[in-house]
């Protein structure tokens, strides 16, 4: 059977709990991605390259994208499956009109008890950070690739300055979003000198800010093995500036590995997917905007959730067949990377938001 073709008994057993399922590696679903938009209004080089997204590109339409109550509807389905997380995720989550709502609807999900957003910052104000957090929105991470402006620019392809995000993350700190994270893609021949500056920057600041090997997630981005600068050369760049040592993982299945300066300057995260995989702790399922239940951000195929909660209102139904998606799931694509270079089509980052 394909894994997207999901066998589903006519008389689906009305149990009054539901068992949580878990995949055929063991690993249960504890984490949701929610993608609320494939739109962005940044252009970086390594995720929207203006070549591949220019002004006609075709963005999926209104009716195309899972609305507030679906994916609401959805998340009751999922925190029955055993999620309590979710990350609202994009393109840039906060071009999608109303937020607030959405996040205010899955707060109020029996079982959610982390919700989490990641934005570029450049819609961010005040006001907006305030409502989000009043509607239930517990933390933010924002992403800035370097802190010098002409190196950011050509990153973000559209001249947005590092001050505008640095103002975002002093904005989010204000508002009372804990704890703030700052996500840095390095990549070689391209950021790698703006490591220090970041780690000075943002050292003593109360933010945790966290290298992510650059990936080769989706076709577009012409990633080569050779642009990735690993986890060990970032530490140990580092360390040659400043003392720091490994710190426990907050849970079982952090991305991020943590490291401390022991001068009590706070906080850093290396996320190593390309040099050190953490598929066997995998608890993650993505759901695009346009309603597609992918098991793998490397997966080439998803499932079309949005047809089945348009056509099927027992959400009981829609339970079973999620339960039987994760079940057959195997997916543990970063661990297979090199065995395996497959050449078929992904999904792209920004259409499943990272
Ligand atoms: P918390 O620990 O809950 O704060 O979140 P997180 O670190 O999982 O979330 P975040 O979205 O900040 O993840 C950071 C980056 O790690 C993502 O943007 C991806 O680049 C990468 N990442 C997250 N999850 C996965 C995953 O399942 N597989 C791979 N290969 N990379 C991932
Ligand atoms: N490799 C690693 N991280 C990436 N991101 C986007 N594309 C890639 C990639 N190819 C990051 C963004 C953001 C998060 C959603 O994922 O910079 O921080
Ligand atoms: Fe937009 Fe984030 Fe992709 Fe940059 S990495 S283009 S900010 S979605
Ligand atoms: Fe999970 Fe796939 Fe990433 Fe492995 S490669 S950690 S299975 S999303």
């Amino acid at each position: 059977m394909s894994k997207l073709q999901v066998q589903v008994s006519k008389q689906p057993k009305m149990h009054s709990s539901v068992n949580k399922p878990t995949d055929r590696l063991n690993r249960p679903l504890r984490d949701l991605r929610i993608s609320v938009t494939d739109r962005c209004n940044f252009r970086c080089i390594y995720c929207m390259p203006k070549s591949l997204f220019g002004p006609d590109h075709a963005f999926l339409e209104r009716a195309q994208i899972l609305s507030f109550e679906e994916i609401e509807r959805a998340v009751n389905v999922f925190a029955q499956l055993g999620v309590t997380k979710i990350r609202i995720t994009g393109g840039e989550p906060l071009i999608r009109k109303d937020l607030r709502i959405l996040i205010e609807k899955i707060h109020s999900v029996k079982g959610i008890d982390d919700i989490s957003l990641t934005t570029n910052g450049a819609l961010l104000n005040e006001k907006k950070a305030k409502s989000l957090i009043d509607a239930g929105l517990n933390r933010i991470t924002l992403s800035l690739d370097a802190l010098e402006d002409e190196c950011f620019k050509k990153i973000n392809d559209v001249q947005f300055s590092v001050a505008k995000v640095l103002e975002a993350v002093e904005i989010a700190k204000q508002a009372g979003l804990s704890p703030v994270k700052v996500n840095m893609v390095v990549i070689n021949h391209v950021n790698v000198n703006q490591i220090l500056p970041m780690v000075e920057y943002f050292r003593n600041r109360n933010v945790i800010l966290r290298f992510i090997e650059f990936m080769d997630v989706g076709t577009t981005n012409k990633w080569q093995y050779e642009k990735v600068f690993d986890a060990r050369s970032i530490i140990g760049l580092i360390q040659k500036h400043y003392a720091i040592e490994p710190v426990d993982a907050n849970y079982k299945g952090e991305v991020a590995k943590r490291w401390r300066y022991k001068d009590g300057a706070g906080e850093i995260g290396i996320i190593a997917s390309v040099t050190q995989p953490f598929c066997t702790s995998c608890h993650r399922a993505r759901l695009s905007a346009e309603g597609k239940l992918y098991t793998c951000l490397f997966a080439s195929g998803g499932y079309n959730l949005r047809d089945l909660l348009r056509k099927e209102n027992n959400n009981r139904q829609v339970l079973e067949i999620i339960s039987r998606l994760w079940q057959q799931r195997d997916d543990r694509y970063s661990q297979l990377r090199g065995e395996s270079q497959s050449s078929q089509q992904k999904v792209e980052m920004s259409y499943i938001g990272g």
